[in-house]
């Protein structure tokens, strides 16, 4: 018999109610509530859905208590998902948690803890891991077609329009620019607390650690100024620029910033990947008129050969071809609820959650320390720490 894993979401926005809208297809999900600070978007939400028999929530800790939910999605502000996912985990649902995980380590250890602690299944809903491209060069450097990958570069140049960046206190709506200056209850929406751009990086290592197999250790990170060029009013940097060392060693270098004007590549969206090797190299698009290239260096290729990588269309679910991204929205919640069915390891479990959010955030205080190479905490349990144990620090 098919099962049915009931979903709550937390975080009815933007995101949460695209992706509702997405989920709405897979038939083992079943959204039973939904939750916002704000009730205008819970109501959104609602009416998206169309069932009366959905319940509505503006309390997070009230609907986990009473709805009746095996799982949640919390869609919130990056820094309320971990402390909502422990909630969550407390009250005995499993939990799917977008991108980024958080902007602090301690709350990486706390995510850690709590799902080492509790035996229930958590999962980071970071979808660029699924692109085709990105399972195409896993299977590349699995093979050793790329050989020893040394050197790995990558941007997630996102620019986001001002009237992303105030929204209505009392509704949660967004509030343009011209508006804002006079508007008396404002609130600082969710790009103010990133202090610092290459927080977001996870959406950029995730498929990067991804193909490698690999973690970060070390990082280094070096930003403009302080204010942007771009909103002369927004006082973070418009760029920052990470350079990372794996365990493995290959040594990447990576840039984040939500500011300055970029221009999007059909099936990439903001984000860009390079990957060379031993043995040959990789890229994704620089614009819409290029194409992916890969070189292996003993075909007697004197150029790069162009490559589309794309899910095939008699294979692949026609719910995954028609979701978000261009295509990729599907799978982390496809691969979660197979995870929960057949008790297996989430596609992206706790310990990469924290792997993808760690150096970036390690890279921020690198920022404010002089360009400082720090080490990132090794996250999984070892023989100085076992699991649901808090590391000696
Ligand atoms: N994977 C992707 O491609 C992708 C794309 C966009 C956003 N995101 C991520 O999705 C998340 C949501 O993004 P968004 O643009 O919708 O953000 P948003 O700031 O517009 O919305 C967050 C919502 O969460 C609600 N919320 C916060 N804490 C809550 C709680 N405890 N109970 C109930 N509601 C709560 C807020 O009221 C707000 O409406 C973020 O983590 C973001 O980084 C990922």
């Amino acid at each position: 018999m098919r099962q049915e894993i009931k979903f709550g979401v937390i975080g009815t926005s933007h995101r949460g109610q695209g992706l509702i809208r997405q989920y709405l297809k897979l038939k083992e999900c079943k959204i039973t509530a939904l939750c916002d600070c704000y009730e205008r978007l819970v109501k959104q939400a609602h009416d998206i859905i169309g069932d009366g028999n959905v319940r509505c929530y503006t309390d997070h800790r009230r609907m986990l208590r009473e709805a009746d939910i095996d799982a949640v999605c919390v869609f919130t502000e990056p820094e309320r998902n971990v402390p909502t996912s422990c909630d969550a985990l407390a009250a005995g649902k499993h939990v799917l948690c977008e991108v980024p995980l958080c902007y602090n380590i301690e709350d990486c250890w706390r995510m850690v803890l709590a799902v080492e602690k509790s035996g229930l299944k958590f999962q980071l809903a970071e979808q660029v891991r699924f692109h085709p491209c990105m399972q195409a060069w896993k299977q590349m450097v699995d093979d050793g077609r790329l050989g020893h990958v040394l050197f790995v570069r990558g941007e997630y140049l996102h620019p986001l329009p001002e009237d992303w960046f105030w929204v209505d206190a009392k509704t949660g709506e967004k509030i343009p620019l011209a508006k804002a200056k006079r508007h008396p209850h404002k609130r600082k929406g969710r790009v103010w607390t990133l202090e610092h751009p290459i927080w977001y990086l996870p959406h950029e290592l995730s498929p990067l650690l991804r193909v490698l197999d690999d973690r970060v250790v070390t990082v280094a990170c070096m930003a403009t100024r302080k204010r942007s060029y771009v909103y002369p009013w927004f006082p973070h940097a418009d760029i920052e620029v990470a350079t990372m060392r794996t365990r493995k060693d290959t040594v990447l270098n990576l840039a984040a910033g939500f500011t300055a004007p970029n221009y999007p590549k059909i099936g990439y969206g903001y984000h860009w990947y390079q990957m060379m090797g031993s043995k040959g190299s990789v890229e994704t698009p620089r614009s819409n008129r290029d194409k992916s290239k890969m070189w292996f260096a003993d075909s007697f290729m004197n150029d790069p050969a162009e490559a589309t990588w794309e899910f095939n269309q008699y294979k692949t679910p026609l719910e995954a071809l028609q979701s978000g991204h261009g295509g990729v929205d599907y799978w982390p919640m496809a691969t979660f609820i197979e995870s929960i069915i057949k008790d297996t390891t989430p596609a992206m479990d706790v310990y990469q959650s924290a792997e993808s959010a760690a150096p970036a955030i390690m890279a921020g205080l690198s920022v404010e320390q002089a360009c400082r190479c720090l080490e990132v905490p090794d996250f999984r349990p070892n023989a100085r720490r076992k699991s649901g144990v808090a590391p000696n620090r």
